[in-house]
This record gives structure tokens, sequence and C-alpha cells, in this order.
């Protein structure tokens, strides 16, 4: 394994470990609004405070971009660390078992490195760049779907960003109409280490932000999959607006989805 892999895969274990103590008593969890239906923790602080602490007691110069403490330049800005330390706080704070840990390095502005981290199953989706994709060391591939009949696909609502509802109900419908079923299970690192796994077959979301989808960006991509915006372009690492799955299954969920999609949200 690499060794900012291993380093990676340490913060996310010492991580889940604070994740899965608090989830015990969720009575002792605080939760603070930071945006509408944007809510954090200190379970979320105290994870990312952890992750932060591993990698920088091992790379003392790298830089970090936390979604919960913000950034942190280090000496070597070529080497820049990106954490989600709870992806699915919602689902955390209501006791449903379904969130992660998710940590990409990127280096010199390329994806190196990737961890998503599920506690409450104990499952490790790993990625280095050029070295494929594993789950709890088993190789991962995406699922080989040409067109979206059959297909079960995962979404997240844009719970908030309500202003999108009916662009999403449109985009939504094109495709459901299509597909054997929709997924909304509420972690988008989740989902989209659920596309590199083959699970899912495919995923769209708006306004997702880097945290929540460059881990899972180099495992779909190390599995044999695609990402792309909204018009199959590139522009999704700004917009947060994404689709992935197959490269043909991408193709075909923008050729669905684009006829919907207003100006502002085709990139
Ligand atoms: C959220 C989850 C959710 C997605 C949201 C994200 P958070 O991340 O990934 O599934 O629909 O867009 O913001 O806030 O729980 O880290
Ligand atoms: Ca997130
Ligand atoms: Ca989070």
């Amino acid at each position: 394994m690499h060794p900012m892999l291993n380093i990676a895969v340490r913060a996310a274990r010492n991580a889940g470990k604070v994740i899965l103590r608090a989830s015990e008593d969720l009575s002792r969890v605080e939760a603070q609004q930071k945006g509408s239906n944007d809510f954090v923790t200190n379970v979320d602080k105290d994870a990312e405070a952890i992750i932060r602490e591993t990698i920088l007691k091992a790379y003392p110069e790298h830089s970090i971009v936390g979604e919960e403490l913000g950034v942190t330049e280090g000496k070597d800005a070529d080497y820049q660390w990106i954490i989600d330390p709870l992806d699915g706080t919602t689902n955390f704070i209501k006791g449903i078992p379904h969130y992660a840990v998710s940590i990409a390095l990127k280096v010199k502005g390329r994806l190196d490195q990737a961890v998503i981290y599920d506690p409450v199953r104990s499952e490790l989706f790993t990625a280095s760049r050029g070295q494929g994709a594993q789950l709890n060391s088993m190789r991962l591939r995406v699922a080989k779907n040409n067109e979206i009949a059959g297909t079960v696909l995962a979404t997240g609502f844009p719970f908030k960003q309500k202003h999108h509802i009916d662009a999403y109900t449109d985009a939504f419908k094109a495709l459901f109409v299509h597909t054997a079923d929709i997924r909304r299970a509420g972690s988008a690192a989740l989902d989209m280490a659920y596309v590199a796994a083959g699970r899912i077959d495919g995923f769209f979301e708006i306004g997702l932000k880097p945290w929540d989808t460059a881990a899972g960006e180099l495992l779909i991509k190390e599995a044999g999959g695609m990402i792309t915006d909204f018009a199959g372009g590139t522009n999704y690492t700004k917009s947060g607006n994404i689709v992935c799955g197959s490269p043909k299954l991408c193709q075909q969920i923008v050729k669905e989805i684009r006829p919907t999609l207003t100006e502002s949200l085709l990139k």
C-alpha cells in the first residue's frame, strides 16, 4: 500500500472510532445549524480534528482542506488533503447507520489517493492513482451498463438548496421512468463508493462540495468508471453537479437530463 494511503486509512479508522463511540449515545451529540438544513455536530469536528492530527503527524508540511475546520496552508502546497470527516450527518443525527469518512489526497492538483470508510459495516474503500480501487482489499469494477433500462441509480435530493427542486424533479423524472429504481441513502461518499463497487449502476446529484466527491471520484475512475457534469463536461469540480457510472451510462444519463435543465445547471 502507498505510504500516504496507509496514513489516510489510519486517519479514517481513527475518525470511525470517534463516530461509532458517539453513535452509542446520540442524546449527548450537540448539533448546530450552519446553513439551510445543514447541520454540524461536535462529532463531525472531533472526527476532523483526529484526521488532521493523524495526517500532520506523518506529513507536517502538507496542506489540508476540511469541511468543518477549513483550510490549513502547509509549507508544501503540492500535497493537499481533502476531508469530509462525516458524510451523512443527517443520517448520523437521526441514528440511521449509513455514513462515512471521506479522505482524498491531491498531488499537484491531481487526485492521487482516496479512502471512503464506512465504520458501521467496517467497509474500507481505497484507491491509488493507476493502481485500481479496492473494497477491503478486493478489486472493484463499476457495473457495465450501456443503457439506463434495468439500472438502479443513486441520487441525493437538493435539501440544502431547495430552490433547485423543480429542475431536480424534472431530471429525476426523465431518468426514473427508464430505471429499475432509484435510491436516496443520504451519503454522497457512500453513493460514489457503491458506484465504484458496482452495487449501484450510477449516481447523480446537484451542488456537491469538493470534500463530498474527491475520494469518490478517484475510486470510480480507478474502477473503470467516469464522472461528468450535467452537460457531459468536466466542470463538476466547480459546480458540484455530478453524474457518474460507466462511461456509456453517463452519456445516456446526460442525454436524458440535459433537455430538462436550465442553463445554470448545465455545467
Ligand atoms: C451530505 C450528504 C448527502 C448529500 C448532501 C451532502 P454531509 O454531506 O453527502 O447525501 O445529499 O449534498 O452535503 O453534509 O452529511 O457531509
Ligand atoms: Ca458531505
Ligand atoms: Ca460532512
